[in-house]
């Protein structure tokens, strides 16, 4: 009862009466229902997150610097040779593990259900975003002759259509006991107002925590212990919605073993200084990547001696993390970033209210701010055209269309190879 008081105070406090409304409106059940959900809401990190959205990132203050890296079209015989080497011993060792981050909401796609169920329709009949993993990994485990544990990440909204879909398509020939989802955090949507959102079933409603929110459910959900227990080493952390992504890419690992880094990521040239897509660099002396949104135009368009962007290497949600790397990064707090999306909720009267236009605020932490947790990160710039398919837009660049066409023209090649 005290409980219950404290929490009608708290919404008092933060601005969020309509919440109160609502609880006066609720059959006991529902009531009992929201008020458990509130009492594991942190209100003054949500008013934190809120008042971070009036503000504009400064960067100027900070010193940028261009970071190395090294391209693999580019690498000698020996050095690929020997990178090969190092990164084919963890792989048959199985010390290697997989994980997918599949707890995005898709909205730009606009598909409905989780991304990785959406089709893309290549060689007519069409394969699923997961399907396509699945087969890529199926392959490396044909050439490595092991079995790589697969992780895959789902949000609470999307566990249980992931889990069906998965199931009912025997996880598309992969061995069921080497795959585990896990789910990750969520955090209240808020509007314009700080107001958060009511969902369809009467509860705040929550979105997933952003794509950094990996490190930390790995770890809770107990992940990261089951990784230790296998004996696991290095993971690799990529994105559902990137058609021919290498996620067994032995040169990259062996080039981070061979540097001595705890992080490795794969790059590719940013097509030109509009490109909405972030980019490597050093900030204070620490690997970064810089947001499309937070890179002033003159730097954007900013060219070395060689002609080439100064900053110019993309950042494709292709990363490397040693076991220790991942443990350290999901014991600090990542910083939040917000997005302006286009979410439905339930307006004061009961009704539903489908926004035409974006509403309300995510918040997300991103994979990539923790690169600055470390003094240097290995960067392997690959090629666009075989390793960046990305399915992001419902049309025009990174939609199904562009990733069909990267996708069949890349086996095409692969073929020709053989
Ligand atoms: P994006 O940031 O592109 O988001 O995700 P998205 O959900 O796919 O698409 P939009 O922005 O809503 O249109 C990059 C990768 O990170 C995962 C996505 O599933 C994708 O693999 N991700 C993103 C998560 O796993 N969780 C999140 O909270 C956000």
């Amino acid at each position: 009862m005290e409980k219950n008081e404290d929490i009608i105070k708290s919404l008092k406090m933060y601005n969020q009466e309509h919440i109160i409304k609502l609880l006066e409106k609720l059959d006991e059940q529902k009531k009992t229902d929201l008020l458990e959900q509130l009492n594991d809401i942190d209100f003054h990190q949500i008013m934190e997150l809120y008042e971070n959205t009036k503000k504009t990132i400064e960067i100027k203050e900070n010193k940028i610097e261009k970071i190395a890296y090294l391209d693999k079209a580019k690498l000698t015989k020996n050095e690929k040779e020997h990178f090969m080497e190092l990164g084919e011993q963890v792989i048959v060792s199985g010390k290697y593990a997989v994980v997918t981050m599949a707890g995005g909401q898709g909205t730009r796609l606009g598909h409905l259900g989780p991304k990785g169920t959406f089709k893309l329709d290549v060689y007519g009949k069409g394969k699923y975003l997961f399907e396509i993993l699945a087969e890529n990994l199926k392959e490396s485990n044909k050439k490595y002759n092991t079995i790589i544990p697969w992780y895959i990440m789902t949000s609470k909204e999307n566990h249980k259509e992931t889990k069906e879909f998965l199931e009912k398509n025997n996880f598309f020939g992969y061995d069921k006991n080497s795959v585990k989802l896990f789910r990750q955090g969520e955090l209240p949507l808020i509007d314009i107002h700080g107001k958060m959102l009511i969902g369809k079933n009467l509860k705040v409603k929550e979105a997933s925590d952003g794509n950094g929110g990996v490190f930390s459910s790995l770890r809770t959900t107990g992940m990261l212990a089951d990784m230790k227990q296998k004996g696991i080493k290095w993971i690799f952390i990529g994105s559902v919605d990137n058609a021919i992504l290498k996620m067994v890419d032995i040169t990259l690992l062996g080039m981070a073993i061979d540097r001595n880094v705890q992080v490795a990521s794969k790059s590719v040239i940013k097509a030109n200084p509009e490109e909405r897509v972030g980019v490597f660099c050093k900030m204070n002396g620490h690997p970064k990547v810089i947001e499309y949104t937070e890179l002033p135009e003159k730097m954007a368009e900013e060219v070395t001696n060689n002609g080439e962007l100064k900053f110019g290497e993309s950042h494709i949600m292709c990363n490397l993390f040693t076991i220790d790397a991942i443990e350290k990064i999901s014991k600090e707090p990542l910083i939040y970033h917000s997005a302006f999306k286009k979410n439905p909720y339930i307006d004061e009267n009961g009704k539903e209210v489908i926004p035409t236009e974006a509403n309300s605020y995510k918040f997300e932490a991103f994979i990539f701010d923790s690169f600055e947790l470390f003094d240097d990160i290995a960067i392997l710039r690959g090629k666009r055209e075989d390793d960046f398919a990305p399915v992001k837009n419902k049309d025009g660049v990174d939609s199904p269309k562009t990733a069909k066409e990267l996708y069949e023209k890349y086996w095409e090649r692969q073929k020709i190879k053989i």
